[in-house]
């Protein structure tokens, strides 16, 4: 009995392993260039997205402009991001916030959602991400907002 336990529990092992670019919150499609969210009961909201985009926390509009007026400090590294809902669909968004690296792998746009550990990273950012799943949900929200 104890065995045919193990051996479930080293085959359920093996797939958390190979499965390695889920976490409990969103799946990351790298041909698809997508992310998919998988728990379901997260819930985006426009107005805090819109509120998480314009904080210095993330700082998008030091390299995006977006249709703000009352921001009148916004950056032009990036594209604009006026009508960036129409291009993309959520599951497309979704990615470029949680990493913009799978996009393009020399794109200078931090990833939001990647646990973070480089070799001096300081151990109280280790393994933690910039935004939480909740925050990216309502940036997404948000940027879907702007057709
Ligand atoms: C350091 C600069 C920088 C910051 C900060 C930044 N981005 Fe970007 N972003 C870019 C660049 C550059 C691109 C173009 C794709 C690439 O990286 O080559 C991009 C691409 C994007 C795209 C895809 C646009 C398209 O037309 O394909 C979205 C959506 C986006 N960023 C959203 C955000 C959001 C939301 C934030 C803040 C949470 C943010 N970015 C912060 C530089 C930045």
């Amino acid at each position: 009995m104890n065995l045919i336990i193990s051996f479930f529990f080293i085959i359920n092992l093996f797939f958390g392993i190979c499965r390695a670019e889920t976490n409990k919150f969103f799946e990351i499609d790298k041909k698809k260039f997508i992310a998919v969210k998988i728990k379901k009961d997260l819930q985006g909201n426009i107005e805090r997205g819109k509120k998480i985009f314009i904080s210095r926390k993330v700082n998008c509009l030091s390299c995006h402009e977006a249709p703000i007026i009352e921001e009148k400090f916004q950056g032009n590294f990036g594209p604009p991001l006026g009508g960036i809902g129409s291009r993309y669909n959520k599951d497309e968004l979704r990615l470029r916030v949680i990493d913009s690296k799978s996009v393009n792998p020399n794109s200078i746009m931090p990833s939001y959602f990647k646990k973070i550990k480089f070799e001096r990273t300081p151990r109280e950012f280790l393994n933690r991400t910039i935004l939480s799943a909740q925050e990216v949900e309502d940036l997404v929200e948000y940027l879907y907002s702007l057709k």
